[in-house]
């Protein structure tokens, strides 16, 4: 493992390595053990939007693992302003021991890796989102003991996350279905490959994508730059709501998860969050220990 740019340049065997020492670091943690990996080094942060969690998770852990991390806003970094990625890669790599960056396009972050000399971690593209998947892997492995037999259904948008879950689930073996609205699918190449590799369904009828689920996903209608079209959303995504109708499709033990922030009354009911807030809150600290452990695996 060279950098994090998507999930699926991960082998199911380093996935399931990643979320082991997320596990043991998770256990440390719990117990005031707070090894150095990292003593010493230097995390840059590149947030091109916004974010609480990837944020805050990222430079607590970089400290908690005695390193350190610079946040590194597009308004003050010279990239904003145009200069090029290759550039910025080069300079920065003189510097830092690693680079975690948030931005719209995942040519960019693979432009990052592909011209500097540093690990590069993927904290959110409009393709992808690894590192939450990673969380939420760990929380599953948690609630649910093994990935093995279990049915992953994601309702809603067929964005970042649902590319990165449906990578996840196939990986780990996990059966996977999607109940988005036409027009709003996941990405082509990864439709035919997660049928070819795993259990792959799609429908545009949420009950449906939820019957037997032991694990129901969702995220927002309109992520970060795509606030424009947000009215336009509302009336397509109208209906696709993990709701009390849901839920009764899925297994009476499912879990729900949700990368956050969240919005009631859209694509989750207050009820049924707050019914699994435990769960939910449970999966962002954990975005804490999976991302301390693809630190060590990367910078170490
Ligand atoms: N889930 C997630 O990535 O949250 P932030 O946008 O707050 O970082
Ligand atoms: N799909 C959302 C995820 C936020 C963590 C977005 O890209 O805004």
């Amino acid at each position: 493992m060279k950098h994090l740019l998507k999930l699926a340049d991960l082998s199911r065997e380093e996935i399931l390595s990643v979320l082991n020492l997320a596990d043991q670091l998770k256990y440390e943690r719990k117990n005031g053990i707070f090894t150095q990996h990292l003593k010493g080094k230097k995390l840059g942060m590149i947030f091109q939007k916004s974010s609480t969690r990837t944020r805050v998770s990222f430079e607590t852990g970089m400290y908690e693992l005695g390193g350190y991390a610079l946040f590194l806003s597009n308004r003050d970094l010279q990239i904003g302003r145009g200069e090029p990625v290759e550039d910025t890669a080069r300079v920065l790599s003189r510097y830092l021991d690693g680079i975690m960056i948030r931005t719209f396009e995942q040519k960019e972050v693979e432009d990052l890796a592909k011209y500097g000399s540093i690990p590069v971690i993927n904290g959110l593209t409009d393709y992808c989102h690894p590192c939450q998947v990673l969380a939420d892997l760990m929380t599953i492995r948690e609630y649910k003991g093994a990935f093995k037999g279990l049915k992953m259904c994601f309702v809603g948008d067929g964005n970042n996350m649902a590319n990165s879950l449906m990578v996840g689930a196939v990986k780990t073996g996990m059966a996977f279905s999607i109940a988005c609205p036409e027009g709003y699918e996941p990405d082509a190449a990864l439709i035919e490959w997660a049928k070819k590799e795993g259990t792959f369904t799609m429908t545009t009828n949420p009950e449906e994508a939820a019957k037997n689920a032991d694990v129901i996903y969702t995220d927002v209608w309109a992520s970060m730059g795509q606030e424009g079209e947000k009215e336009k959303r509302e009336k397509a995504f109208k209906g696709f709501c993990v709701d009390e109708k849901v839920m009764a499709a899925a297994k009476p033990d499912a879990m729900v998860l949700h990368c956050l922030p969240a919005h009631r009354g859209e694509e989750i009911t207050a009820e049924v969050f707050e019914a699994h807030a435990d769960e939910i809150f449970e999966e962002a600290e954990n975005r804490l220990h999976a991302q301390k452990a693809v630190l060590v695996k990367l910078l170490k």
